[in-house]
């Protein structure tokens, strides 16, 4: 996507064609950072830290993280360690495991002095995937919303609520979510998105928010509470949300918060569709809210928040008393009976065991 006029996708290889360039997430939307990683370490921390997040883009930093330290060793033994030091960095999204163990996949039945330059072309691979991906998801999500439009026979645009950032920030490039809103506008069918803040870390407010403004798309931002409210009023065409892992019969699992718009939706006729490519079904788990691990991130992150203060500059301050203790599970579970629909790269499903096993049949019974 375009950031001042000039192309960009959310991580690339540097010119020397060996280190990895990021965009540091954590920054904006007050700076525009661009970050080197050069060791195994430093996309590990890339991760931990969330200058790099979103469930897609983990898992494309993970695999050049491997590239990264295969730099420094690539016996099996050492692969396996690398391996396994990445998955751990985030436990909620699943293409972080599944970019790894597509990786090993490849690396491990060669030999040792092959590795190196397989891992980076696998990993350039899963990028140029990632982005065709989202590429499809955008064609049939949008599909959805010219329907909607004609629904409204043309009458002021359709009004799409998205929760957290699944925008290109959170993928390689166009993103899961926003990437049916890219594909609308390009189109010249008005959109307007109505963009859920996301506490505690923000990420509509500073990443979605600043996508949409590049993009020059109409937007709101709104206090997460906010979007039942609109709901009641018909303000609310459709929900698109991303997910960081979907079960094998439909349940999503996405940024805090998620559920209770699902809830919201159902309670007033409004369609709640989750964006998402095949890599983050995770073929192994059925019920959602028994078996996703939830990340429960620090509590400072809820107690104080980020911000610019008049002189530009970036502040964090408490918004709590300094002895309330706090809690964070930075995702929730969405149930399938809540989903209106899964679009992915293969078309739109209902969010069922069937509906996923209609698209993706290779994943057997
Ligand atoms: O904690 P984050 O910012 O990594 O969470 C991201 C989300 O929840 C996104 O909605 C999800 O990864 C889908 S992104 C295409």
């Amino acid at each position: 996507m375009q950031v001042n006029g000039q192309a960009y996708r959310s991580i690339w290889l540097a010119a020397d064609g060996m280190g990895v360039e990021i965009i540091d997430q954590t920054q904006l939307p007050f700076r525009f950072q661009v970050l080197r990683l050069d060791r195994l370490e430093d996309a590990a921390e890339a991760i931990s830290r969330m200058l790099v997040r979103g469930a897609p883009l983990i898992g494309a930093t993970a695999a050049y993280g491997l590239c990264l330290g295969l730099r420094r060793a690539a016996d099996s033994q050492a692969l396996a360690e690398m391996a396994n030091r990445l998955i751990g960095c985030r436990p909620t999204a699943v293409n972080l495991r599944w970019a790894v163990e597509r990786m090993l996949r490849c690396l491990l039945p060669l030999p040792a002095e092959q590795r190196l330059a397989a891992a980076y072309r696998e990993a350039g691979r899963i990028c140029e995937e990632d982005v065709a991906t989202n590429q499809a998801i955008g064609r049939h999500g949008l599909a959805l919303i010219k329907k909607r439009w004609h629904e409204k026979q043309a009458q002021g645009p359709v009004n799409i609520l998205t929760h957290c950032n699944a925008g290109w920030l959170a993928t390689v490039d166009w993103g899961t979510a926003l990437a049916p809103v890219y594909a609308a506008a390009a189109e010249g069918i008005p959109v307007h998105v109505w963009v859920d803040e996301t506490r505690p870390r923000n990420q509509g407010a500073s990443l979605t928010a600043w996508e949409l403004v590049a993009a020059g798309i109409p937007h709101h931002l709104l206090a997460d509470n906010a979007g039942g409210h609109l709901m009641q009023h018909g303000q609310v065409d459709l929900c698109i949300v991303g997910t960081d892992r979907t079960t094998a019969s439909g349940d999503v699992c996405n940024k805090i918060g998620t559920y209770l718009k699902a809830l919201a939706a159902r309670d007033n006729d409004v369609p709640f569709y989750v964006a998402l490519p095949g890599s983050t079904v995770d073929w192994t788990v059925h019920d959602g809210v028994a078996e996703i691990p939830i990340e429960e991130r620090g509590a400072e992150e809820v107690l104080r928040v980020q911000g610019e203060d008049e002189n530009k500059t970036v502040r964090t301050v408490a918004i709590a008393p300094a002895a309330t203790p706090a809690v964070n599970p930075a995702f929730d579970v969405t149930p399938a009976r809540l989903v209106t629909g899964l679009i992915t790269e293969r078309g739109v499903c209902p969010a069922s065991r069937d509906g996923l096993r209609s698209l993706y049949p290779e994943q057997g019974q």
